[in-house]
Protein backbone atom coordinates (compact mmCIF):
# COMPACT_ATOMS: atom_id res chain seq x y z
CA UNK A 1 0.00 0.00 0.00
CA UNK A 2 2.89 2.27 1.11
CA UNK A 3 4.79 1.57 -2.06
CA UNK A 4 3.99 4.12 -4.72
CA UNK A 5 4.30 7.14 -1.79
CA UNK A 6 7.87 5.60 -1.67
CA UNK A 7 8.78 5.59 -5.27
CA UNK A 8 8.03 9.69 -5.24
CA UNK A 9 9.67 10.14 -1.91
CA UNK A 10 13.15 9.31 -1.18
CA UNK A 11 13.80 8.02 2.24
CA UNK A 12 15.94 9.21 4.84
CA UNK A 13 17.30 7.27 7.88
CA UNK A 14 16.32 9.50 10.55
CA UNK A 15 18.04 7.76 13.46
CA UNK A 16 20.82 9.36 11.92
CA UNK A 17 20.85 12.61 14.27
CA UNK A 18 24.19 14.67 12.84
CA UNK A 19 25.11 13.36 9.57
CA UNK A 20 28.86 13.25 8.56
CA UNK A 21 30.03 15.91 6.16
CA UNK A 22 33.70 15.54 4.31
CA UNK A 23 36.18 17.81 3.29
CA UNK A 24 34.78 17.32 -0.28
CA UNK A 25 31.25 17.93 0.34
CA UNK A 26 31.79 21.35 0.91
CA UNK A 27 31.94 23.56 -2.31
CA UNK A 28 30.77 26.70 -3.76
CA UNK A 29 27.40 27.01 -5.29
CA UNK A 30 25.28 29.24 -7.79
CA UNK A 31 27.74 29.72 -10.81
CA UNK A 32 25.84 29.80 -13.83
CA UNK A 33 22.88 30.33 -12.10
CA UNK A 34 20.10 32.72 -12.81
CA UNK A 35 19.44 35.88 -10.85
CA UNK A 36 15.68 34.48 -10.75
CA UNK A 37 17.29 31.23 -9.39
CA UNK A 38 19.30 32.86 -6.94
CA UNK A 39 16.98 35.29 -5.61
CA UNK A 40 14.75 32.50 -4.86
CA UNK A 41 17.34 30.04 -3.16
CA UNK A 42 18.74 32.73 -0.96
CA UNK A 43 14.89 33.71 0.04
CA UNK A 44 14.49 29.79 0.50
CA UNK A 45 17.68 29.48 3.10
CA UNK A 46 17.38 32.46 4.81
CA UNK A 47 13.74 31.35 6.00
CA UNK A 48 15.07 27.58 6.61
CA UNK A 49 17.98 29.11 8.51
CA UNK A 50 15.70 31.42 10.52
CA UNK A 51 13.18 28.78 11.35
CA UNK A 52 15.74 26.35 12.90
CA UNK A 53 16.67 28.71 15.17
CA UNK A 54 13.48 29.22 16.29
CA UNK A 55 13.24 25.57 16.57
CA UNK A 56 16.46 24.57 18.47
CA UNK A 57 15.96 27.69 20.77
CA UNK A 58 11.86 25.88 21.53
CA UNK A 59 13.54 22.72 22.50
CA UNK A 60 16.33 24.29 24.67
CA UNK A 61 13.67 25.74 26.31
CA UNK A 62 11.24 22.93 27.24
CA UNK A 63 13.99 21.06 28.63
CA UNK A 64 14.08 20.82 32.75
CA UNK A 65 16.79 19.22 34.99
CA UNK A 66 14.44 15.92 35.78
CA UNK A 67 15.60 12.86 34.59
CA UNK A 68 13.00 11.39 32.44
CA UNK A 69 12.78 10.03 28.89
CA UNK A 70 10.86 13.35 27.56
CA UNK A 71 13.76 15.33 27.99
CA UNK A 72 16.24 12.55 26.41
CA UNK A 73 14.58 13.10 23.16
CA UNK A 74 14.36 16.78 23.63
CA UNK A 75 18.45 16.50 23.54
CA UNK A 76 18.39 14.74 20.28
CA UNK A 77 15.48 16.90 19.09
CA UNK A 78 17.67 19.88 19.94
CA UNK A 79 20.69 18.26 18.26
CA UNK A 80 18.65 17.65 15.00
CA UNK A 81 17.65 21.35 15.33
CA UNK A 82 21.12 22.76 15.68
CA UNK A 83 22.20 20.32 12.81
CA UNK A 84 19.38 21.58 10.13
CA UNK A 85 20.38 25.25 11.42
CA UNK A 86 24.37 24.32 10.73
CA UNK A 87 23.28 23.05 7.30
CA UNK A 88 21.36 26.33 6.03
CA UNK A 89 24.18 28.05 7.56
CA UNK A 90 26.93 26.30 5.45
CA UNK A 91 24.63 26.13 1.97
CA UNK A 92 24.18 30.30 2.86
CA UNK A 93 27.47 30.71 2.85
CA UNK A 94 28.67 28.39 0.12
CA UNK A 95 26.05 30.58 -2.18
CA UNK A 96 27.94 33.71 -0.85
CA UNK A 97 24.65 34.84 0.99
CA UNK A 98 24.51 36.05 4.37
CA UNK A 99 21.68 34.65 7.23
CA UNK A 100 18.91 37.47 7.61
CA UNK A 101 19.30 39.36 11.00
CA UNK A 102 15.96 39.37 11.30
CA UNK A 103 16.52 36.02 12.79
CA UNK A 104 17.28 37.47 16.30
CA UNK A 105 13.16 38.01 16.45
CA UNK A 106 12.88 34.21 15.97
CA UNK A 107 15.07 33.40 18.81
CA UNK A 108 12.43 35.54 20.50
CA UNK A 109 9.64 33.79 19.35
CA UNK A 110 11.64 30.37 20.26
CA UNK A 111 11.92 31.38 23.62
CA UNK A 112 8.09 32.21 24.26
CA UNK A 113 6.99 29.14 22.62
CA UNK A 114 9.61 26.90 24.76
CA UNK A 115 9.75 28.34 27.70
CA UNK A 116 5.43 28.96 27.72
CA UNK A 117 4.66 25.45 26.79
CA UNK A 118 7.31 24.35 29.69
CA UNK A 119 5.32 25.73 32.66
CA UNK A 120 2.46 24.54 31.31
CA UNK A 121 3.84 20.99 31.42
CA UNK A 122 4.36 17.95 29.34
CA UNK A 123 0.76 18.11 27.65
CA UNK A 124 1.67 21.39 25.93
CA UNK A 125 5.86 20.70 25.63
CA UNK A 126 4.16 17.54 23.32
CA UNK A 127 1.40 19.67 21.72
CA UNK A 128 3.60 23.17 20.94
CA UNK A 129 6.17 20.65 19.35
CA UNK A 130 3.70 18.77 16.77
CA UNK A 131 2.00 22.07 16.02
CA UNK A 132 5.44 23.90 15.41
CA UNK A 133 6.92 21.00 13.59
CA UNK A 134 3.99 20.77 11.10
CA UNK A 135 4.01 23.97 10.42
CA UNK A 136 7.61 22.85 9.54
CA UNK A 137 7.17 20.05 7.67
CA UNK A 138 4.38 22.17 5.28
CA UNK A 139 7.09 24.97 5.16
CA UNK A 140 9.30 22.62 3.65
CA UNK A 141 7.20 21.13 1.07
CA UNK A 142 6.21 25.12 0.00
CA UNK A 143 10.24 25.85 -0.59
CA UNK A 144 11.00 21.91 -1.79
CA UNK A 145 8.09 22.41 -4.75
CA UNK A 146 8.63 25.97 -5.83
CA UNK A 147 12.29 26.52 -5.59
CA UNK A 148 14.60 25.51 -8.28
CA UNK A 149 17.57 23.70 -5.57
CA UNK A 150 20.74 22.36 -6.46
CA UNK A 151 20.49 18.57 -6.26
CA UNK A 152 22.84 18.28 -3.21
CA UNK A 153 21.18 20.90 -1.36
CA UNK A 154 17.31 19.87 -1.87
CA UNK A 155 18.51 16.34 -0.35
CA UNK A 156 19.76 17.96 2.90
CA UNK A 157 15.91 19.73 2.83
CA UNK A 158 14.74 16.22 2.25
CA UNK A 159 16.61 15.23 4.87
CA UNK A 160 15.58 17.87 7.13
CA UNK A 161 11.71 17.84 6.50
CA UNK A 162 11.94 14.06 6.87
CA UNK A 163 13.60 14.81 10.57
CA UNK A 164 10.21 17.31 11.15
CA UNK A 165 8.34 14.44 10.28
CA UNK A 166 9.85 12.12 13.11
CA UNK A 167 9.55 14.91 15.56
CA UNK A 168 6.18 14.83 15.31
CA UNK A 169 5.87 11.01 15.26
CA UNK A 170 7.79 10.59 18.55
CA UNK A 171 5.70 13.57 19.88
CA UNK A 172 2.57 12.00 19.13
CA UNK A 173 3.52 8.85 20.61
CA UNK A 174 4.30 10.79 23.83
CA UNK A 175 1.27 12.61 23.94
CA UNK A 176 -0.68 8.61 23.78
CA UNK A 177 1.08 7.61 26.65
CA UNK A 178 0.99 10.45 28.77
FE1 LIG B 1 14.68 21.38 11.90
FE1 LIG C 1 12.15 19.47 14.16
Amino acid sequence: MAEPQEAVKPQYDISIIRPEMRAEDFKLRGEGFSPERLAAIRKGLRTLHTLELMAQTIYKFQLTKERNEMNGMLVAAMCNEMGHYQDFQVKLYEYGFRPSLLRAAYWMVGFAFGFGSRLLGKNAILKTGVWVESKAVHHYAELLETIEWDDETRKVIEKDQADEDGHINRWKGLLETA
